[in-house]
């Protein structure tokens, strides 16, 4: 077997072994030069379905082709050297059966060459991910609010806000670890129950509106940059990039049509 020097990439054993220890730091990524940005401070990078909502402007995740996804997955990869890139299975492509899923993620770990796959869905995922698992893919698991499922759950809201819900998310949790996941995103989920999760798993949960107490955060990176149009409310923006492109563009064009725009000749080459 060759070994590669190259430097090591974070695998999904060593995400699954930071549970209970220094939080786990996550962003989605959608291309390769943010990945490559990203890539110094992160220890995984989602390649979320989210991009069909944040790159492509569909009002939901439910159109995105696993083809896109692929595309995006390649992207990322060829920008983040260090750490683990997990691809978004797209609705459709893997709640038929364990094998259909197989079939798909497995194109998925060929064509991109990501480290592991996350998929949607509790209990009824468990088979799936133990079948994925035993045949080589790594799952990152996602439980509470399932964007996929939205015309099922009715819109983007908390889940588990009242206690008597709150079993049936417990269970989701504890089926989800015992299948074989190596990590499980918690969205939207009640903090109380999101906290009492944690406590009671083996394997990082990772929040996203959820709790403080998870073991990591994830937060769509366009969101936490202030790109996003429109953010849920549990989001922080660290950025005002929204509003820097549009200062750097109006004076773009203001420039060009004042013919103020400098275009010396012979200034193609690539800045140092
Ligand atoms: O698609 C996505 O970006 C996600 C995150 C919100 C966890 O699933």
């Amino acid at each position: 077997m060759s070994v590669h020097k190259d430097q090591k990439r974070i695998s999904a054993p060593d995400i699954a072994a930071r549970k209970g220890g220094d939080p786990i730091v996550a962003l989605t990524s959608y291309h390769a030069h943010t990945a490559a940005i990203a890539d110094k401070y992160v220890d995984f990078l989602l390649v979320g379905d989210s991009l069909g909502m944040v790159m492509h402007g569909f009002e939901t995740t439910l159109p995105v082709p696993l083809e896109l996804m692929i595309m995006h997955g390649r992207a990322v990869m060829r920008g983040a050297k260090r750490s683990l890139v997990v691809v978004d299975m797209p609705f459709g492509s893997y709640e038929e059966s364990p094998a259909h899923a197989f079939h798909n993620a497995a194109r998925v770990i060929k064509e991109t060459q990501c480290g592991a796959i996350k998929l949607e869905g509790g209990r009824r995922m468990g088979e799936t991910i133990r079948f994925l698992t035993d045949r080589g893919i790594p799952v990152m698991a996602h439980i509470g609010l399932t964007p996929q499922s939205i015309n099922v759950l009715g819109g983007f809201k908390t889940q588990g806000r009242k206690r008597d819900q709150w079993a049936e998310i417990e269970e989701d949790a504890r089926i989800v670890a015992e299948a074989g996941a190596f990590s499980v995103v918690l969205e939207a989920i009640a903090e109380p129950l999101a906290a009492k999760i944690t406590s009671a798993i083996p394997i990082p949960t990772i929040g996203i509106g959820a709790s403080a107490k998870c073991d990591g955060q994830i937060l769509v990176m366009e969101d936490m940059l202030g790109l996003s149009p429109r953010v849920p409310k549990f989001v922080r923006e660290f950025g005002e990039v929204g509003k820097a492109i549009e200062k750097a563009i109006s004076s773009y064009a203001m420039e060009v049509r004042t013919r103020s725009f400098p275009a010396p000749a012979n200034t193609y080459d690539v800045k140092d």
